[in-house]
């Protein structure tokens, strides 16, 4: 059976914590020359916590940001406008737990003709216990693994994302926001892959870190592919850290209330965690880079199993197959 490092929230929480004594050796290297004029940037999830925060930021660095949610449209967009003192903020319905609505938003992109510069694969949950979706898969796994395998697929071959390296002096960029606490977390589990069951909060968690490790190895192998011999397409991953947002809407009410205090009185607000994601996302430093970790704003390495190529393989073929196997309307690279 598949585990992640913790499956106890409020260790995971705690653990979080000694992260702020960790150094950030490139805290200093964004700067506000570091602006995302003319590009157009992705960020999924963005009506809320670290993406809402990112949202704001790259607008109001000169970037035209989609916001791709599921909830508060308008309001949310308005907000970032307001905050960021940009009008070229624009809002999209995404449900990453609905294969239909995956679709529906990436041929909006490609009829509206859009281009993507950056993505930002922020969006994800954490709940309590496993919930089926529509399609029959567990909601963890689709929403923080799944969707992302068929958001990067479909934007790219509709040509929404650029993989030809040859058009763009400014290479497009994918971030995958992850956790560090997927480090430790099991080998890939193909008994367990894609499969649903019933599990309580204990797996939920250790879930939560798995399904980390399982999209930064897709990443991983996304870059290999792409970027083989000639770089396409920075493919980079990021823990923003411990940060206070609504993560832990769906935990019981006693372990939210433990949680909420934890997070208000020790956690980084959302403004000041989205920064090493926008120094990822727009500085130079980061041109001709791809398949990095940072967390927070100190480079790392993944967990080692990530970087075995035949892991890698084996989870895109099964990843794709899966995929497949459900949608007819799957494509791929
Ligand atoms: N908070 C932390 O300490 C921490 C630490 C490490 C990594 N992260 C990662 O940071 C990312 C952002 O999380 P957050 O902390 O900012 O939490 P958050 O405030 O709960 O934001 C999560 C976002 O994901 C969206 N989302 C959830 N399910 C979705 C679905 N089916 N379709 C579309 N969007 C969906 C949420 O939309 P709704 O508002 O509609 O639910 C919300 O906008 C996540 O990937 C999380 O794993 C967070």
């Amino acid at each position: 059976m598949s585990h992640g490092r913790f499956d106890n929230p409020v260790v995971a929480a705690m653990a979080g914590f000694l992260d702020f004594f960790r150094k950030q050796e490139l805290s200093d290297k964004l700067t506000e020359n570091d602006r995302f004029d003319g590009k157009t940037c992705l960020v999924t999830g963005a009506n809320s916590g670290l993406g809402f925060a990112l949202a704001v930021e790259i607008a109001r660095r000169g970037g035209k940001v989609i916001m791709a949610c599921r909830r508060q449209i308008p309001e949310a967009g308005e907000k970032v406008k307001k905050l960021s003192g940009s009008s070229d903020v624009r809002m999209r319905y995404l449900d990453l737990s609905k294969i239909d609505s995956i679709h529906a938003f990436c041929d909006g992109l490609k009829k509206d003709g859009i281009k993507l510069d950056i993505m930002i694969l922020n969006a994800g949950v954490a709940l309590p216990k496993s919930r089926k979706t529509e399609s029959g898969l567990d909601e963890m796994f689709l929403v923080n693994y799944l969707a992302n395998v068929m958001l990067t697929q479909l934007l790219m071959t509709s040509g929404v994302i650029d993989i030809s390296g040859k058009n763009n002096a400014f290479k497009p960029r994918i971030i995958v926001i992850s956790s560090d606490s997927h480090q430790g977390s099991s080998n890939v589990d193909y008994d367990e892959f894609g499969r649903y069951f019933e599990y309580g909060t204990s797996k939920a968690i250790a879930n939560y870190s798995y399904f980390k490790l399982v999209l930064n190895t897709y990443a991983t192998e996304l870059s290999r592919k792409l970027n083989n011999g000639v770089f396409r397409v920075g493919i980079n991953a990021i823990c923003p850290g411990p940060v206070h947002t609504n993560i832990i809407k769906e935990a019981p009410l006693v372990l939210r209330a433990t949680l909420k205090s934890i997070f208000s009185v020790i956690f980084k607000s959302p403004a000041k965690a989205c920064l090493p994601v926008v120094y990822m996302a727009i500085s130079p430093d980061f041109e001709g880079r791809t398949n990095e970790y940072m967390h927070m704003f100190k480079p790392k390495k993944m967990d080692p199993k990530i970087y075995i190529p035949e892991e890698g393989a084996k989870l895109w073929d099964r990843s794709l197959e899966l995929w497949k196997s459900m949608d007819p309307l799957a494509r791929t690279i």
